[in-house]
């Protein structure tokens, strides 16, 4: 078998490699596996282009420095701020990894552009009065700018979302601002076509202000967006950037990179549809940014509202004990505190009593897509306990004590209830239908969205305040006394 027979095997079997760890991500028993084929695949892939691969003239590939010195750079990078980072700033460093497969498409486009304009020979254009576009492969020329203005709003997004998960980025917006992002975008528009007709020294002129506006509006898209509506953007952008990289492989005529941007492009489309779904929100604002504006801006301190109930412990461990059916429903404070293992400690010992204990699961609990599922499965807790939002509101009027534990904007009634609340349409978890409703936190500060939240004041609801771990701890020690 020749060279590059080889290689196209090794492609091949990246891309199949892709498809079934995309497949096997689907699973928490089988996710981190999957996860591990679907970087085999690309290292065998990365590996065989960088030995195996030859151009037309039968030339290897010549700057193997730089290339290696990418490689260790990226690395090093990569695993040490995976081995450090927080389960609970996931988001952000994915945002962040997202953000730089953006920056390498836009530079991807940036160079190829140069190389594409520069075995042009200027003067034959000159004298045949031929469009820029006529004189050039235009297909390659369009996927070139196609490319790059995707992958640099997805660039340009991705910093500014990782900066408003961490904090270091408030959110911003001004009159107009649809107006102002849909004129960007139609302005983009009009210089890549431009672009086609250009003279010769307009070219890079255009082409750098493509560069510049795409970059813009990749700010301006994601500034505005706040609240609970982040974790959409967020795989959007995961979508754009599938999207340039499948762009690189078309130009570069690459089956595995095109392979893996379509198949990244159209999962983080899919989950973007599944999210709006599960935010109630459509797909059209999110496009053109600054929904959930207004989601934002919590004071952290509580209005008055009225009174609110406190439980002990005591109290708490003898209700659980004697329910019949408890669902636990975990939300953001559960993975602050690190508290999934004690929960677990908490449903072995119901059920031992002969409780039935099942999870109910909202699809943008905590941080991130799955956080909670993550969650509960390092604990070991059995995925069949875990139910979703629909199945999980279905079993809310035959559940005897629902037990709150660091969630919610993902409860609050305000959703359904009151429509000028930035969270008004969201699907909840209809915990007032359960018999009893316990809310664990530490104080009434609102929790992501920055709202208050009545569910706390209700007749039904007690408050079991306290970091979620200690609370639990304690709560299994008393448990085993009842
Ligand atoms: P939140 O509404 O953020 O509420 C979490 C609550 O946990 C807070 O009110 C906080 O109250 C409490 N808490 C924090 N640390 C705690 C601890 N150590 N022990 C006990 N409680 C603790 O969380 P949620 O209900 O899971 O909702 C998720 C929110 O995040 C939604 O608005 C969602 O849209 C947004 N979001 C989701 C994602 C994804 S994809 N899941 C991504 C980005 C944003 P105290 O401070 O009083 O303790």
């Amino acid at each position: 078998m020749n060279m590059q027979a080889i290689l196209a095997l090794s492609y091949l079997i990246g891309s199949i490699t892709f498809i079934v760890g995309l497949k096997m991500l689907s699973h928490p028993d089988s996710a981190r596996r999957g996860n591990l084929v679907a970087a085999a695949g690309m290292a065998a892939a990365i590996l065989a282009t960088i030995f195996l691969y030859q151009d037309e003239m039968g030339n290897p590939l010549n700057n193997y420095g730089w290339i290696f010195a990418g490689l260790i750079v990226g690395t090093v990078v990569g695993t040490l701020s995976a081995k450090k980072v927080q389960m609970t700033a996931m988001p952000e460093m994915v945002s962040m990894f997202n953000g730089m497969g953006g920056a390498c498409a836009m530079l991807i486009s940036i160079i190829e552009f140069h190389h594409l304009t520069s075995d042009f020979t200027w003067e034959l254009y000159e004298e045949s009065g031929y469009t820029f576009f006529s004189s050039l492969p235009g297909g390659m020329l369009a996927t070139i700018l196609i490319g790059m203005v995707i992958g640099s709003v997805s660039f340009a997004g991705s910093v500014i979302a990782w900066g408003k998960l961490n904090g270091k980025i408030k959110d911003r917006s001004f009159n107009g601002q649809h107006i102002v992002n849909l004129g960007l975008l139609a302005i983009v528009a009009g210089l890549i076509l431009l672009i086609l007709v250009a003279r010769p020294g307009q070219t890079i002129t255009y082409f750098y202000l493509i560069l510049a506006l795409s970059l813009v509006y990749g700010v301006l898209f994601v500034l505005p967006i706040g609240g609970a509506d982040m974790p959409v953007v967020i795989s959007l952008l995961n979508s754009f950037t599938g999207v340039a990289a499948a762009f690189g492989g078309f130009l570069y005529n690459n089956p595995v990179m095109l392979t893996g941007g379509i198949l990244v492009g159209s999962a983080g489309t899919i989950l973007t549809i599944l999210m709006c779904k599960a935010m109630n929100r459509s797909l059209k604002n999110v496009l053109i940014g600054s929904f959930g504006a207004q989601a934002t801006g919590g004071s952290g301190e509580a209005k008055d509202q009225g009174h609110y109930k406190e439980i002990s412990l005591n109290d708490t461990a003898v209700l659980m004990a004697y329910a019949q059916k408890v669902m636990i429903i975990p939300g953001y404070g559960l993975a602050v505190a690190q508290a999934q293992h004690a929960c677990h400690e908490l449903e072995k010992l119901l059920n031992e009593k002969g409780v039935e204990v099942y999870y109910g699961i909202h699809p943008v609990a905590g941080r991130m897509p799955g956080h909670m599922n993550v969650l509960l499965a390092e604990a070991d807790v059995p995925y069949e306990k875990l139910m979703e939002m629909e199945d999980a509101n279905e079993q809310m009027s035959t559940t005897s004590v629902v037990m709150i534990i660091g969630a919610n904007d993902v409860v609050n009634p305000a959703a359904k209830e009151d429509p000028s609340s930035p969270i008004y349409g969201m699907p909840i978890l209809e915990v007032e239908r359960a018999e009893h409703v316990i809310v664990n936190k530490r104080s009434m500060k609102p929790g992501y969205a920055g709202i208050e939240n009545d569910l706390f004041f209700k007749p039904k609801t007690s408050m079991l305040f306290g970091d979620a771990k200690k609370v639990l701890q304690d709560l299994v020690s008393e448990l085993k006394q009842v």
